[in-house]
């Protein structure tokens, strides 16, 4: 009887691991098929767009898709920060929010899919209206409330189909302290519209104790009208190169362009934030190694300038190529620092290169 009930329990043990591999074989099947796919769609991504001599858009290869795919995690069980930090999760985020460390994040960035029909690299997301996107939006947020510290900052990204819908998801949660919006520029003329130039960041806070540096956020303007108290500068400096005076940042921000095909930031991710952007989040709102953190992670903007700029992070993105893209990203961040906009300690206005560089002359 004793060893009836021994054979038994050895058998289902046994069953038990049978299943397990045999799960996880169809999962690395499945990755390599998705590999596969991903390899020959960026094939022929890459040999379909004729791209100018001066083109920096990163791409990516066979071996670097493989290389890069290699350091991506995947999650299917709680995990403590240490397992995660500085890493790029190829996941689902609803797969994987339940997983993370409570109370461990001091930034959070998030930059959704804008409420439009919109085609990711083959994941589609369609427009829904203000409640449905509020739903949307609450879906992930509510599970990820837990995770930040009690001195967390929050910037949630959206335009004017979404941001009513972000207002009213987020101030549920957080206190709503700002919307910042940004005048981009790019964008398509509208025949019977007004052309969408503006997307908004909204700024919140966990609770009334938070960070927040403008010192290190301040904007280097040209001095159009120099005015002087008793024959000396009130508020700007007399340069060689000409007049400027560090500027208090408002909400609107006019100092960014989205990345073109020029810049070496550039992938080919449809909505990929500018760093500059990013870089004004992050030193505005965290420490040196503080923990970023973006869901929505994309071509990986979040990540790269939190590791430029001495922070830690994590990103989830769920799509492979992009992820690929970020830690092509990331490892570029280790030899090469810069941020186009960002030079010297402060934020340039924009086509000012020239001018950047006769200053700076270590700009590139
Ligand atoms: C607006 S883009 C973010 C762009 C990013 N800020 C950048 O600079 O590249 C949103 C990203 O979220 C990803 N995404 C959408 N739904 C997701 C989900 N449920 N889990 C993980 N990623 C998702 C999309 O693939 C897309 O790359």
């Amino acid at each position: 009887m004793k060893m009836r009930t021994g054979r038994k329990a050895g058998c289902i043990f046994l069953l038990i691991k049978l299943l397990k591999i045999s799960s996880q074989m169809l999962i690395l099947k499945e990755e390599k098929i998705i590999l596969r796919v991903n390899k020959k769609m960026i094939k022929v991504m890459n040999s379909e767009k004729k791209r100018a001599p001066l083109n920096r858009t990163l791409l990516l290869n066979d071996n670097e898709l493989s290389r890069f795919g290699a350091k991506l995690i995947k999650l299917n069980k709680k995990v403590t920060l240490d397992e995660i930090v500085n890493k790029t999760i190829y996941q689902d985020l609803f797969e994987v929010l339940d997983y993370l460390p409570e109370n461990s994040i001091d930034l959070f960035f998030v930059d959704p899919p804008y409420n439009l029909s919109k085609d990711f690299n083959g994941h589609k997301f369609n427009k829904m209206t203000i409640d449905a996107y509020c739903d949307y939006i609450e879906t992930w947020l509510k599970k990820i409330v837990p995770l930040l510290k009690k001195d967390a900052s929050i910037y949630i990204c959206g335009d004017y189909h979404s941001s009513t819908s972000i207002h009213l998801a987020a101030s549920k949660y957080f206190d709503v302290l700002n919307r910042i919006t940004w005048q981009r520029e790019k964008g398509r003329g509208a025949k019977s519209n007004w052309k969408n130039s503006t997307e908004d960041i909204w700024f919140c806070t966990n609770s009334s104790n938070y960070k927040f540096y403008v010192e290190r956020v301040k904007e280097k303007r040209k001095v159009l009208a120099p005015y002087k108290i008793d024959g000396k500068p009130k508020d700007w400096e007399e340069t060689e190169n000409g007049n400027f005076r560090l500027t208090h940042p408002s909400n609107i921000w006019t100092d960014l362009t989205i990345p073109y095909w020029s810049m070496p930031e550039n992938t080919d991710h449809p909505t990929q934030k500018p760093e500059k952007l990013l870089a004004k989040i992050i030193l505005a709102s965290s420490d040196a190694g503080d923990i970023v953190f973006d869901p929505f992670l994309g071509s990986g903007t979040t990540s790269v300038v939190a590791k430029k700029l001495g922070r830690n992070f994590i990103g989830i993105e769920k799509n492979l190529e992009y992820c690929c893209l970020a830690e092509k990203r990331l490892e570029i961040a280790e030899r090469d620092k810069t941020i186009q906009g960002y030079e010297d300690g402060v934020f340039w206005e924009r086509n000012t290169l020239a001018l950047q560089k006769k200053i700076v002359p270590t700009i590139l």
